[in-house]
C-alpha cells in the first residue's frame, strides 16, 4: 500500500473510533457530551493516534491499537480545550471553529476536558481488560505523558516562562520536550505495546517520538509566526500578541528551522533503526517539515 492510501486508511479507523469509543452527543447530560464531540468532530490532524496505530503495525500487533488510539486523541484534546481556556493561552479558534468555551461557556469547557481525560483511561481499562499486562503498561505510559512531570509540567513552565524577561534555552526544551513530545512519544511506545514490540524497538520508538515531537512543537512555533489562522484553524500569531518563549523568539527563525530539521533527521535514525525501517512512520515523521517550505 502507498503511503497516502495507508494514511487514509488509519484516519478512516480513528474517525471510526472516535465515533463509536465515546459517549453520543445525545447521551445525559447532552450540554457535556456535545461540547465534548464539538471539539472531538472538529477535526485536527490526529497524530496521535496515527502513530499509535502505524507503530502497532509494526510488529505482530499483538492486540488492537485502536482504543489505545482514541485515548491519546481523548488526551490530547483535553489540553487544547484547557490549553485555549482564558486562564491559559486565552485562545477564540480552535481546529477552526470557536474555542470550547466561547462555543459554549467556561465551566463547560473546564467539565469537558475532565471528562475526556477520565474517559481516556476507562477505555484502556476497558479494551485491554483481557490481557492485564498490557493493559497496565499503557495505563501507565499514558499516564506518565500526561502527568506533572510531563505534559502539565509542560504547560506550568511554559505559563510560568510568560512572566519571565528570558528563559534559557534548556528551559524551552523542557518545556517543548514535556508540553508536547510526552504525548508524540507516549503514542509511539503505546503502539509498540499494543503491537508486542521487543525492548529495543520499544526504545527506539521513544527516542523517535521524543525527536518527532520536539520538532513538531519547534515547527508549531515557527507556523505561528509564517502561516495565518485561516491555514492553521487556530489563531496566528498568538505566541507573538503573548510574548511567548518560543523557538522562533528564542533561537530566531532560521535556526528554528534548521533545529527542525535536525531534530526530524535524529527521529528519521531511530526509525530506521528498526528492523525494517518502520517504512510508514518515516515518510509520515519526514513529511511533517513540508508544513514550513
Ligand atoms: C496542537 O497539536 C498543540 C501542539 C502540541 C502544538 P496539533 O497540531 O496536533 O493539533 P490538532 O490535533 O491537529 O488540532
Ligand atoms: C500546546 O502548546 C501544547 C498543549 C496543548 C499541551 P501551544 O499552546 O503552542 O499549542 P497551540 O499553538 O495553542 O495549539
Ligand atoms: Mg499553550
Ligand atoms: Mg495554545
Ligand atoms: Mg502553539
Amino acid at each position: 500500500m502507498d503511503f497516502k492510501t495507508q494514511f487514509e486508511a488509519y484516519l478512516h479507523r480513528v474517525n471510526q473510533g472516535l465515533r463509536t469509543l465515546v459517549p453520543e452527543t445525545g447521551t445525559r447530560p447532552q450540554r457535556l457530551h456535545e461540547a465534548i464531540r464539538y471539539s472531538l468532530d472538529a477535526g485536527g490532524k490526529r497524530l496521535r493516534p496515527v502513530l499509535c496505530l502505524a507503530a502497532a503495525d509494526l510488529a505482530a500487533a499483538k492486540a488492537d491499537a485502536l482504543a489505545a488510539g482514541i485515548a491519546l486523541e481523548c488526551v490530547h484534546t483535553y489540553s487544547l480545550i484547557h490549553d485555549d481556556l482564558p486562564c491559559m493561552d486565552d485562545d477564540d479558534l480552535r481546529r477552526g471553529r470557536p474555542t470550547v468555551h466561547k462555543a459554549f461557556d467556561e465551566a463547560t469547557a473546564l467539565l469537558a476536558g475532565d471528562a475526556l481525560l477520565t474517559h481516556a483511561f476507562a477505555l484502556l481499562a476497558t479494551h485491554y481488560a483481557s490481557e492485564p499486562v498490557l493493559a497496565a503498561a499503557l495505563v501507565r505510559e499514558l499516564a506518565e505523558a500526561a502527568g506533572s512531570r510531563r505534559l502539565i509540567g509542560g504547560q506550568m513552565a511554559d505559563l510560568l516562562a510568560e512572566k519571565q524577561a528570558s528563559i534559557s534555552a534548556e528551559d524551552l526544551d523542557f518545556i517543548h520536550l514535556n508540553k508536547t513530545a510526552a504525548m508524540i512519544e507516549a503514542a509511539l511506545v503505546m503502539g509498540g505495546l499494543c503491537g508486542g514490540s521487543g525492548p529495543d524497538d520499544l526504545e527506539r520508538l521513544r527516542r523517535a517520538g521524543r525527536h518527532t515531537g520536539l520538532a513538531f512543537q519547534i515547527i508549531d512555533d515557527i507556523l505561528d509566526v509564517t502561516s495565518d489562522s485561516a491555514t492553521l484553524g487556530k489563531t496566528a500569531g498568538k505566541d507573538l500578541a503573548a510574548d511567548k518563549t518560543t523557538y522562533v523568539k528564542h533561537h530566531g527563525l532560521d535556526a528554528a528551522q534548521r533545529i527542525a530539521h535536525e531534530q526530524t533527521q535524529a527521529a528519521l535514525e531511530a526509525l530506521k533503526a528498526i528492523p525494517g525501517g518502520a517504512p510508514f512512520l518515516f515518510h509520515l515523521v519526514s513529511g511533517m517539515e513540508k508544513r514550513i517550505r
